[in-house]
């Protein structure tokens, strides 16, 4: 969603802002704009809809706007629509400011201050300037007015801000939305995201909720929401410019994909000791152990990964575990457990569903882990224990590696709680991450099915069984997400009850099977939807599979299949995607990191 990147220095600002800007765009975004103090004291805006494409042409690349301070922004509409006055940087009096996350109470903020202003905009974005240029006006200095505003807004901010009497300083605070400090030798930068500073500096503060910070050219300076000054270090962020690159592959999905047989080695790598053993921090092991049921709360591929975790726990450790969609699970909680232990499954750890979920189940006193990719995410800030993924930056919006990670990470986590279960973890995926190997040396192969099948069709079904239905959720979702084909994945064995009513001549259905115990029911439904005329492809493991199975995967461990079976299915959507020409790193409407409920 939103991007902030804000940079002030010795270097012209608009070139650093529109490249950091570009290093966002795989959030999602519908606008974008920028603001730099320029040399005669003014600050110019600049802001374009559509592509960043747009801003480049707009600023000439940059060289339009001169000046060594300044703030840019990618916005995905929430408040308003993606006009260019709903675009930031958004101007009130005396700021200039950019803005993630949603002022909850702006209509009573705009009713209780600002009833004599005529806002540019829809978005709740020009209140918080116009709120600041108001407390300044009535005496309050600069920081008095930031500590006032965090005191009146209700909701979630992450901002940059510019005060036109003072070129020397951007003003950041943050409440819920992701920020980070960058820290340089005579710069420093402000950003939603490492990413957006990565080219520049490693370096980075952590900014807690409730924090604001003063940044100027040589010095960052945090305080608390009521002004006492914090003392922190900078940490060094384990990424390189090479990993937030392409490469020679043409999209980042592809990438991402053909890197998942090294993000597992590294996970096996990670959570392997000295003595060669596979671990997880025992405090985890334990509660876990204490607790009477898991509950695994996610959105989206996140929530289909949990759903293999289910089955990890429930096979592996004898733990009755579900899994949750946390949008549903946050207004609708099942009644709990007597002593139930939760697990966040995020991706980017920043995911608002997910954390809504997270603020209860803390208020009411449980303990939580998160398995994210993201270290210092706000899920992992605000759990009692976080698991890595260490699947490196996802870019393309299509979750794919990270999928596998949380697979891998929960199989290890299950393993560990079911100490009794026996199974050489360490040796199952290793030969997990070889088998993913071969399956994608076998790109040209999917791309020819994804063509054959799918290319004309307007809809498609994935169906299977236990993991292999899990498998088809997650492989429809990646299918319609990228290539707006509509899918679905169903429990292959529920078909005859409703669905099957969709089935006509041509109707692509894709079976996943990879468990031997419903091999013969998944076949049987295969059979049901050929003789109404569907266009079937089946995914099987080796020891499974028949003659006129398109994809044969070779075995891995039974618990194990969803982590190799799926990685086809990604293929495929990805070829079907690039077969309608969609824009497959960047789908319509979505956003990679979603940080509104
Ligand atoms: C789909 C996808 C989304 C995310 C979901 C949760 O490819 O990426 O469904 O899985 O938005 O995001 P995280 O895992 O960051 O909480």
């Amino acid at each position: 969603m939103c991007g902030i990147v804000g940079y002030i220095g010795k270097e012209e600002a608009a070139p650093i802002l529109l490249e950091g800007l570009s290093k966002l765009e795989y959030r999602g975004y519908d606008s974008a704009g920028l603001a730099v103090f320029a040399p005669s004291g003014d600050i110019v805006i600049k802001k374009a809809v559509g592509k960043l494409e747009n801003l480049y042409q707009k600023t000439e690349n940059g060289s339009a706007v001169q000046g060594v301070c300044g703030i840019g922004h990618t916005r995905w509409a929430t408040h308003g629509k993606p006009t260019e006055d709903n675009a930031h940087p958004h101007e009130g009096g005396r700021f200039v400011l950019v803005h993630n996350g949603i002022v909850e109470n702006e209509e009573f903020l705009r009713n209780k201050y600002l009833s004599d202003v005529e806002f540019k905009s829809e978005t709740d974005t020009e209140v918080i300037a116009w709120l600041l240029d108001k407390f300044t006006s009535s005496g309050e200095d600069p920081e008095m007015a930031i500590r006032h505003i965090m005191a009146e807004i209700q909701g979630s901010y992450a901002l940059a801000i510019l005060d036109k009497t003072n070129p020397d300083v951007i003003y950041a605070a943050k409440n819920k939305s992701p920020m980070l400090i960058g820290k340089g030798e005579g710069f420093n930068m402000i950003g939603s995201d490492s990413m957006a500073m990565i080219a520049h500096t490693n370096m980075f503060y952590e900014i807690n909720d409730g924090e604001y910070v003063v940044v100027t050219k040589d010095g960052v300076e945090i305080y608390t929401e009521y002004g006492k000054k914090m003392e922190r270090e900078p940490f060094k962020a384990e990424l390189d410019l090479s990993d937030t690159e392409k490469g020679t592959y043409p999209h980042f999905m592809l990438k991402e994909i053909e890197e998942q047989p090294s993000v597992i080695r590294r996970i096996i790598q990670q959570y392997t000791d000295d003595d060669g053993e596979m671990f997880i921090d025992e405090n985890i092991i334990n509660d876990i152990n204490e607790s009477d049921k898991v509950y695994i709360i996610a959105c989206g591929t996140s929530y289909h990964a949990g759903l293999v975790g289910k089955q990890f726990f429930e096979k592996m450790a004898k733990k009755p575990t579900d899994a949750y969609i946390a949008s549903e699970f946050v207004h609708n909680m099942p009644l709990l457990t007597e002593k139930p232990f939760f697990i966040f499954i995020s991706q980017s750890g920043e995911t608002a569903d997910s954390r809504s979920v997270m603020v209860k189940v803390k208020e009411m006193g449980y303990k939580t882990l998160t398995l994210t990719n993201v270290k210092g995410s706000t899920l992992s800030r605000e759990a009692t224990y976080t698991l890595l993924l260490y699947a490196g930056p996802e870019i393309a919006v299509a979750s794919t590696k990270a999928y596998t990670a949380q697979l891998a990470v929960l199989a290890i986590l299950a393993s560990k709680v079911g100490k009794e279960y026996d199974i050489n973890l360490k040796y199952e995926l290793s030969v997990a991450a070889n088998v993913i190997e071969t399956i994608c040396g076998e790109r040209e192969n999917y791309k020819y099915l994804a063509e054959k099948y799918l290319k004309d069709s307007r809809n498609a079904f994935y169906i299977g069984r236990g993991a292999d239905y899990y498998v088809c959720l997650e492989a429809a979702l990646k299918l319609k997400e990228i290539s707006y084909i509509q899918a679905e994945g169903f429990a292959a064995g529920e078909l005859k009850h409703g669905t099957i009513a969709l089935i006509e001549k041509d109707t692509p259905v894709i079976a996943v099977i990879t468990q031997e115990n419903i091999n013969l029911n998944t076949r049987s439904n295969i059979k049901e939807v050929r003789a109404r005329g569907a266009k079937v492809l089946v995914i099987s493991m080796r020891s499974l599979s028949l003659h006129r199975d398109k994809i044969v995967i070779n075995d891995v461990h039974e618990l194990l299949t969803p982590l190799v079976s799926v990685v086809p299915t990604q293929y495929i959507a990805y070829y079907a995607a690039l077969s309608r020409g969609r824009d497959i790193d960047k789908p319509r409407n979505l956003a990679k990191s979603v940080t509104v409920e």
